[in-house]
């Protein structure tokens, strides 16, 4: 099995529609009487529309294998859209997306074609979804950590935020506290989506919280999509 991204495309009838950064909740054995795993996993809508919904992910564990075997015809239980999702951006904004975290990002990125993009990922095929991204005619930039497609390093490396502009950062926490760091220095705005593990993904089981300077916050219901500056991110990491 090829470690890079794999895809899966959902009819969801109802499905009434979602806005960027908005998520789902995947219950992989919803019509067993003992639903293995018993928890369903939030999964970032990567694009879609009232016909069929594209997730795009990376195996880690047991419901990502799951997904990432299902064949035509599997049948899913989707809860969503969930979480709020990422508000209209201004000109020239930033996003940067690193990893899996980059599936939150696409369709941002095709709702403001004025942004400029900067993937990250170990090696060109974990950049997910490059060619869609190329093919939206966005300022795109890659880095890879083995430099086998563009800059070679970390995707922050490219990431040079101005005053009062907005950067939109997804990844690998490391990666969004760095962004974070840099457009503090920088007197920029800095919004983060967060990836937290979640048991419920709409409010009941707590499991989501995350420090902020306002006390605990819950990802799936008060985020995914924070202002970097409300983060304790000494305290997440
Ligand atoms: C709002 C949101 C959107 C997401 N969107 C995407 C997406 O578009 N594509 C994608 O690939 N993943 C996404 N994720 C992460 C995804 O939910 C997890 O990778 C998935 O739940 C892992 O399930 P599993 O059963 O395969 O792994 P598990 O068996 O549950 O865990 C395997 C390993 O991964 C670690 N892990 C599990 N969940 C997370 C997590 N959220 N963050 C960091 N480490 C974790 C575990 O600690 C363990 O080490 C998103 C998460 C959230 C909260
Ligand atoms: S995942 Fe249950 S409260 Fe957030």
């Amino acid at each position: 099995m090829s470690a890079g991204p794999r895809r899966v495309v959902l009819r969801v009838p109802g499905w009434p529609g979602h806005r960027p950064g908005q998520f789902a909740m995947l219950a992989l054995d919803p019509e067993s009487a003992h639903r293995d795993p018993l928890l369903a996993r939030p999964m970032a809508v990567y694009r879609g529309d009232a016909s069929a919904l594209e997730f795009r992910f990376k195996v880690v564990g047991r419901g990502t294998r799951i997904l990432g075997s299902l064949t035509t015809g599997s049948r899913l239980g989707v809860v969503g859209p969930l979480g709020n999702g990422f508000p209209s951006l201004p000109p020239a904004s930033v996003l940067v997306g690193g990893g899996t975290g980059i599936a939150s990002l696409y369709e941002l990125a095709a709702h403001h074609s004025r942004v400029r993009v900067l993937l990250g990922g170990k090696t060109q095929e974990e950049v997910l979804g490059l060619e869609d991204f190329e093919a939206l005619g966005v300022d795109l930039q890659v880095a890879t950590e083995d430099g086998s497609r563009g800059h070679k390093g970390l995707v922050t490396d490219l990431l040079e935020p101005e005053p009062d502009r907005t950067v939109v950062a997804c990844g690998p926490t490391p990666m969004m506290w760095a962004a974070a760091e840099l457009c503090r220095k920088a007197g920029a705005r800095c919004l983060v989506s967060l990836e937290s593990p979640m048991a419920c993904g709409f409010g009941i089981c707590l499991g989501c919280a995350i420090p902020t300077g306002a006390g605990f916050r819950y990802v799936c219901t008060d985020g995914p999509v924070f202002d970097a500056e409300e983060i304790r991110w000494e305290e997440l990491a």
